[in-house]
């Protein structure tokens, strides 16, 4: 098992111990979203060939008022006023189905629902306490037994999304973090205990979380575990590697994230495109618009387009994008939402054959764009967001071009341009794409080679 924690130690010395450990790619800073993972997953193959998942935040703070969790941690809205949005989580027009039928047309391969955030309200009938869909709130039932079944039922992969941390519960806040804590953690409530520090409560809050997973391990059987809010605590105070072995226990193929202070499967960037790959498997989190949580004031959504780039920029990385939506109180997804994920669905049907179960394409100093590879490696795919002057231009490919189409359109004419045999060089490869071929969204050139590629070094 390979790992590195950083947790416990203040960034600068994570950085040296990095370098001690000859990990200098890790030298840097990491946030928690980068921490480094576990590499001793036996088969993540359906999680790499995904490419788009569904991330839903759905819970009492649905309402659209405020943000989810956030608000009671920051004082946006009192105690009070937080918790009492549970009266109006009615989930009257919850019908997981249309949802799964939403995020198969979409093209999603996963769906990953908020089964407790930050505020420990969960969304299924849990035993361990009465802040839950079914006692806690007029939905009066479970909400994710419901979602897990609807997503199967169209062959989408069940995620579950868990916090760690639980600023609802009373011995949650009872020990103090291991190495330094800012000023504003120091000072908040629902974080850190204000008087001593209270070690048998934490041991009963663990006990608390490690009954809320078994029951979510026993019931749904997630197939991945997003886990979030490892941070207000290090790894050694979560027990994260006996986590990850009772995990693994009664889940044997469940993936987790990295938000397990870097004991999990593959690393989670949040909400910005990372300029390089993070190592390993890895998944792009993003909102629609700007919030996690429906938010009635937020109309600022990403345009389909966007969204496809920010899908095609993932991917020829190696990543996968996890696109969240804020249903509102009653269940129901916003059209605005909807819009995009069908806008998305047109081009990813279309796209299907470049985008899952594709690799990495190819460096950028042979083509400037993102780009894929099928597993054989004998087919290349260009990805364009923009209509070229001239052709769309391809460096150092020596293999034989048998064919040049746009995935879902026209077979393209294509050309060899400073070719010299005399000097072994393949020159460059230059494909014509006509306006007519273009994609209003991005454009995919599907290229097939004579073998698998091979790149002209110099
Ligand atoms: C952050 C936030 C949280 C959100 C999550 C999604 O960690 O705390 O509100 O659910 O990101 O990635």
């Amino acid at each position: 098992m390979t790992t590195v924690t950083r947790s416990a130690l203040p960034h600068s010395l994570a950085a040296l111990a990095a370098v001690a450990l000859g990990l200098a790619h890790l030298a840097q800073p990491l946030t928690a979203a980068e921490a480094p993972v576990v590499t001793d997953h036996p088969d993540m193959t359906w999680f790499s060939d995904a490419r788009l998942g569904i991330f839903i935040h759905w819970g009492i703070y649905s309402e659209g008022k405020s943000s989810e969790s956030w608000a009671l941690h920051d004082g946006i809205l009192s105690h009070d006023e937080y918790y009492a949005q549970a009266a109006t989580f009615t989930a009257a027009n919850y019908h997981p189905e249309k949802w799964a039928e939403l995020f198969k047309a979409a093209g999603a391969r996963y769906a990953v629902l908020t089964s407790k955030h930050h505020d420990g309200f969960a969304l299924w009938d849990t035993a361990q306490s009465k802040l839950n869909a079914k006692d806690g709130s007029p939905a009066g039932r479970d909400l994710v037994g419901p979602f897990c079944e609807a997503m199967r039922g169209e062959g989408l992969k069940v995620g579950l999304y868990f916090s760690h941390l639980d600023w609802s519960h009373p011995d949650y806040a009872s020990v103090l973090k291991d190495g330094e804590m800012t000023p504003s953690e120091r000072a908040n409530r629902y974080s850190y205990p204000q008087g001593p520090e209270n070690p048998e409560a934490w041991e009963r809050f663990l006990k608390f979380h490690r009954a809320q997973l078994k029951e979510i391990a026993e019931r749904f059987h997630p197939d991945l575990l997003w886990f979030d809010g490892d941070w207000e605590r290090s790894a050694a105070q979560w027990r994260m590697p006996e986590l990850r072995r009772q995990l693994k226990a009664w889940l044997p193929s469940v993936i987790l994230n990295s938000r397990m202070g870097g004991y999990g499967d593959y690393a989670t960037p949040e909400q910005a495109l990372p300029v390089h790959p993070p190592a390993g498997p890895w998944e792009l989190c993003m909102t629609i618009n700007d919030s996690w949580g429906y938010q009635a004031r937020d109309h600022n959504f990403k345009s389909v387009r966007q969204v496809v780039r920010l899908l095609t920029e993932c991917a020829s990385q190696g990543g996968n994008l996890l696109l969240d939506v804020g249903p509102r109180s009653d269940g129901t997804i916003t059209p605005e939402e909807e819009a995009v994920l069908r806008g998305l669905g047109r081009w990813t049907h279309k796209n299907a054959e470049a985008l899952y179960g594709s690799l990495a394409g190819i460096p950028k100093d042979y083509y400037y764009g993102p780009s894929l590879l099928n597993k054989e490696r004998n087919v290349l795919y260009l990805v364009c967001y923009d209509r070229p002057v001239d052709g769309v231009y391809v460096k150092g490919i020596n293999n034989e071009i048998k064919k040049v189409s746009v995935v879902g359109g026209p077979d393209l004419s294509w050309r060899r341009f400073m070719r010299a045999e005399w000097a072994h060089q393949p020159g460059i490869l230059v494909v014509d794409l006509p306006a007519a071929a273009v994609d209003p969204d991005a454009t995919v050139i599907r290229i097939e080679l004579g073998g698998p590629i091979s790149l002209k070094d110099n």
